[in-house]
Formats: structure tokens, sequence, C-alpha cells
């Protein structure tokens, strides 16, 4: 037997017993005749002590070969410590070892394994192995496997069935590129990893399943962020015989379950908001809503002067920021400068200090009344105390510049507590978005859900303005799941996939398999997925999901532990015929 007990599970009431403990060596302390060494494993550190007196020389010579993540077993007896470290659980004992064996020596660690280490990114993930070993990161996947353990229980008792769908597919646009595999028995062919198992969800509903749920890996060939990685994973739900209502019902059920059972907070009916309060509110699609500063568009109390920024701009729009009238000339210079880096890229930013006493200062005062500053306080929502910050220019390029400040000021404020929970459900959202680049609409969310019946009308006179029965569940900022009500019927899907640019035969190419089933008694349905890597995120009180996956890759898209993407060799290659010239 390697051990009798965890390092993390001997208390005052085991004193006199004689135990095995095996782990890593922590770190050890030498006062020459006695050594004391921490030992860890998963479940916490025991202090082991090695003494000339009680034991042996030898014992004492011995413990002083031990390195830094040794891996050792021991045999002693459970003693009371003298000194006693309230800190952690076992710290009323110590092991008093009479039997020592190193079971693995190890190399110096290239860094501290200790909650805060001298370790930066890129070398922590070439050691992965030895940044799991930190706290910080074992406890981050052992949430992760908590949360995924409760969204199985919870589904399954709703009566939601796991299955398993293929890895190996053929494409189906969901906005990103997709990764792509060589058929070797299929010359010049090649399978698609799956963005998503959209289309097989929808096959299963069409297959009676009713109720499915999976938790899957996706594979999206898109640029990195902290909030994105190329292979990540679902939540993937889909349900029959629903409308948008159920589905919303079901999932917040899920998301109240997990924030109840994991974080032990309850909170009340999810608010919902359309896709256009929140571009107007916030400027943007996931509104962090555990604080205000909301946007107050200002045209109408702008626009009459003759300042020609203000006149020509097509919005101008304006948040409080609290507290920041006392922002010296030189915090509100680098504030300006923030704004005009090329990652936010307004033009510029005027300000109004309100400052206590009622009065305005503002950065435009040759051109504005104090009457007319007081509009834009009352119009931003702006108190005695407030800065308000206003940017102007294009509609949509103004309104995420301002998203943008307002989402770094209130990071500076203090306002995004982690540990404060602010679900949203963000409702009616466009069907089609005008992409520039190809001069043609593209489906918003995907070519498979279905646009809101009222609207359908508009899908030939004004495309952009038609909503869909789509909705995203947004938590602290952050898009943490997205789902539609599906198109069921042929017709419909094949209308859509020409409005998208599909040719007839394009669609039947790519689609044909999913508007066949159609043809075979379709029933309605619905559905969603949650990002499990960024929901597991943000209930751990987390924006970046690399700490939450055991091996991420980094933000060139690789894995530096394995030196993944490489390589093939040329007789590979040639099998695959993707290199012919051999
Ligand atoms: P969508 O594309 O919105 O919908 O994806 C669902 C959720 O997956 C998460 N997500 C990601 N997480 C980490 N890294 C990524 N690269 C990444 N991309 C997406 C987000 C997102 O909300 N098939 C549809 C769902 C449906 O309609 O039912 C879909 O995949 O949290």
């Amino acid at each position: 037997m390697y051990r009798t007990h965890s390092n993390g599970e001997l208390r005052l009431a085991n004193v006199g017993q004689e135990v095995t403990l095996a782990g890593w060596v922590q770190k050890s302390r030498d006062k020459g005749f006695m050594i004391w060494v921490d030992l860890r494993d998963r479940y916490g550190i025991t202090q082991l002590i090695f003494d000339e007196e009680r034991t042996s020389k030898e014992m004492v010579e011995k413990a002083k070969t031990l390195g830094r993540e040794f891996v050792i077993q021991i045999t002693g007896e459970v003693i009371e410590r003298v000194s006693k470290n309230k800190n952690i659980p076992t710290g009323e004992v110590e092991i008093l070892v009479k039997k020592l064996d190193v079971l693995n020596e190890s190399k110096t660690p290239p860094f501290t394994i200790e909650d805060e280490t001298d370790g930066g990114d890129e070398l922590r993930m070439k050691y992965r192995y030895l940044d799991i070993r930190r706290n910080p990161v074992k406890e981050s996947l052992i949430f992760r496997h908590k949360v995924a353990i409760e969204v199985r229980k919870y589904l399954s008792d709703k009566g939601f069935i796991e299955v398993e769908t293929p890895v190996l597919i053929k494409s189906t646009p969901e906005g990103a590129r997709d990764f792509v595999v060589p058929s070797r028995m299929n010359e010049g062919q090649f399978y698609a990893l799956p963005q998503s198992p959209q289309t097989f969800k929808q096959l299963l509903m069409v297959g009676g399943l009713d109720k499915y749920f999976q938790i899957v890996k996706c594979f999206r060939d898109e640029d990195l962020r902290a909030d994105r990685q190329p292979e990540f994973t679902q939540i993937d739900c889909e349900m029959a015989f629903v409308e948008q209502e159920d589905i919303l019902n079901a999932f917040e059920g899920l998301t109240r379950h997990l924030l109840s059972e994991v974080n032990g907070v309850e909170i009340a009916e999810f608010p919902r908001m359309t896709y256009d309060e929140a571009m107007k509110k916030y400027g943007n699609d996931k509104p962090d809503i555990r604080f205000g500063m909301e946007f107050g568009e200002l045209n109408e109390v702008a626009q009459h002067k003759e300042f020609g920024v203000f006149n020509n701009a097509e919005l101008v729009v304006g948040i409080a920021v609290p507290g920041g009238a006392s922002y010296t000339r030189k915090e509100i210079d680098k504030l300006v400068e923030w704004v005009k880096r090329p990652q936010v890229g307004a033009l510029g930013m005027v300000y109004v200090k309100c400052n206590d006493d009622g009065t305005f200062k503002s950065s435009v005062d040759k051109f504005y009344e104090q009457e007319d500053l007081a509009k834009w306080a009352e119009t931003t929502n702006a108190k005695p105390g407030d800065l308000i910050c206003i940017l102007s220019g294009l509609e949509n390029k103004v309104r995420a510049q301002l998203s943008a400040l307002r989402m770094e000021l209130a990071e500076r404020l203090g306002l995004r507590d982690p540990k404060v929970f602010a679900p949203l459900w963000v409702v009616d959202f466009p069907l089609l978005e005008w992409d520039e680049d190809t001069k043609r609409y593209h489906a918003m969310h995907h070519p498979f859900t279905s646009p809101k019946p009222e609207d359908m009308d508009m899908l030939d006179t004004d495309p952009g303005k038609v909503r869909a029965n789509a909705y995203d569940l947004v938590m602290n900022g952050n898009e943490i799941g997205g789902g539609s009500i599906r198109i069921h019927d042929k017709a419909t899907q094949a209308l859509m996939l020409g409005h998208l640019g599909f040719t007839p035969e394009e669609a039947k190419e790519q689609f044909g398999f999913l508007m066949n089933a159609f043809e075979y008694g379709a029933p309605p349905h619905g559905g969603l997925a949650f990002g499990l890597d960024r929901l597991v995120a943000i209930l751990g009180g987390q924006e970046t999901i690399r700490d939450f996956i055991a091996f991420p890759k980094n933000n060139s898209g690789r894995d530096v532990m394995i030196d993944a993407p490489s390589k093939i060799d040329d007789e590979q290659l040639k099998e695959l015929r993707l290199k012919l010239d051999l």
C-alpha cells in the first residue's frame, strides 16, 4: 500500500497512529540535527519531521538529500506539533518519520510550485504538468469538474439524454473557419472538425429524442482572446416541441441551479433585454449590468451650437463616471489617450466635470452654456462629483468605443466585483448581419435560426431589420451561451439559404442532408449551447478561460508543451496525397 492517508487528512485525533504517506516535497527546513519537510499531494500539505535524537542520524542525512518536487513515501508516527500552524487543516500535527523511500527524484522545477509563482505564462504552459500541481490551477480544474457534474445531474434529472455526435464531419458554417482533416481513403477529400454539433442535434430532434444534451469539444480556427480557445467545450442542448420561452426557462433553471449549488448564490428571475436596447444603453450585445453608467444620447442637446465635431456626428453619446470630477487634468488626458489608442479608435473625447456646487466645467466651455451642460448631466444621469465622458462619430463605431471606455472605467473603479453575478438574457437578435468585406448578409447566429414570423415579410424589402428567435445568455459582460428556435421546414430553410447567397445547388450540396430530414416529419425545435469554459471561469470569478482548461493553447494557437501543430513526415504527406512529387 502506497499510503494510509492523504496529506490533507491528519488531525489531533490521529496522534499516536503509525501512518504511511506519499507525495511531493514542497520544501524543507534544515536545522542540522533536525529537518522539517512539507509533503504535498492534491489534498493538502502535511509536515514531516526528521530528528536525529528521536530516530537516527542516517534518517536525517537521507532527508538532507531531498530536493524540491522529489516524490517520496514515508512511514512514521503522528505527533502533536509544538508550534501549530493555524493556516492549514493539518497544522496541529506532524509526522515523526521512521522510514523514508525516494520513489522518484526531480530536477529543480523551472518555476516555484506556489500559489503565487515566479513563472511566466509560456513557461507555465510548457510545463503545464507542474503548473497543475499549484493550488490555483488544481482548484480551477476541480471546480470545472464540479460544474460539469452538476450540469449532467440537473439535465439528466430533467429528462435530457447525453448523446455523442461525430467529430469527423462535413463543414457547417458558423462564422469561424473550420479545422480540416484529410481523408486517406478518400483522395483529395477532407473532413471538418465540428464548430458545434448544430446540425446533428437538430437531426436528433427529427429522430425523436426530444431532449438532448452533450458536453462536447468544439473546434474553431479563429483569432484567440482571453475568452477564446481554438478547441473549447460546449454544453450543447436541444429540445423539441418548444417555443423560445420554454428554452429560456429551461436553461435559466440550469444556470440558477449552478449558481446555487456551486456558488451558494440565489438569483431571482433573470432580466431580459432586447438586442436593440442593449446596444442603445450599453453599446454592446453582452452588457455587464453589475453597474450603471448607462449611455445618454446627446444629439438633441448638443447639436445646436457651433461645435462642428458634434454637429457633424451621427451620434453624440456620453456616460457619467461616478466620482470622476476629482480626476486631475493629467488623469483626464490619460483617459483621452486611452480612447485614442488604435484598439479603441476614438478621435477624441469631450468631458464635463460636474462640480459639487452644481456648476459644470467642460472641455468645450467655448461652445456651451451651463444650462446646456446641465441637460447633458440630466441625460447621462450624472450627479455632482461625476465626470461625463462624451464620444461622437459614426453610430456603430461610437457605441463600441464608449462601451470599451465604460468597461475600462468600471474595472478601474472596482465596479466589476467577481463575487457578484448578474445574468441577463439578450433577446430579439437581428437575423442577418451585413458584411462590408463580402458585400452581403451573413446569418448573425447561424443559417438554421428561425426569423420571427411577424418579420418574415421584410426578408425581401429590408433584410437587416428582420429579427430572429435568437437569444444569448450573458453574465457579467460575457456571452456564456447562445441559441435559437430553428427553422424546421424545407421551404423556409431553402429560402433562408437563398438569402444568404447560396445557389439552390450549393444549398443542396452543403445542407441537403438536413433539408431531406425536414421532409420526414421534423418537429418544431430549438436549443442553446453554453460555453462551458466561459461559464466555469465566470462562476469561478475570472474572465480568462485558460486556467480552467487542463492543457490550453497559447495566443498563437500552439500547444507549447507537446509542440503542436508540427510538421508531418513526407511519407505521411504522400499517403494523404498532400504531397505528390516524391
Ligand atoms: P455559439 O457560436 O454562440 O452557438 O457558441 C455557443 C457558446 O460557446 C462559447 N464559445 C467559445 N468559448 C470558448 N472559445 C471559443 N472559441 C468559443 N466560441 C464560442 C460561447 C458561446 O456563447 N450551435 C450554436 C448554439 C445553438 O444555436 O444552440 C453555437 O455554437 O460561450
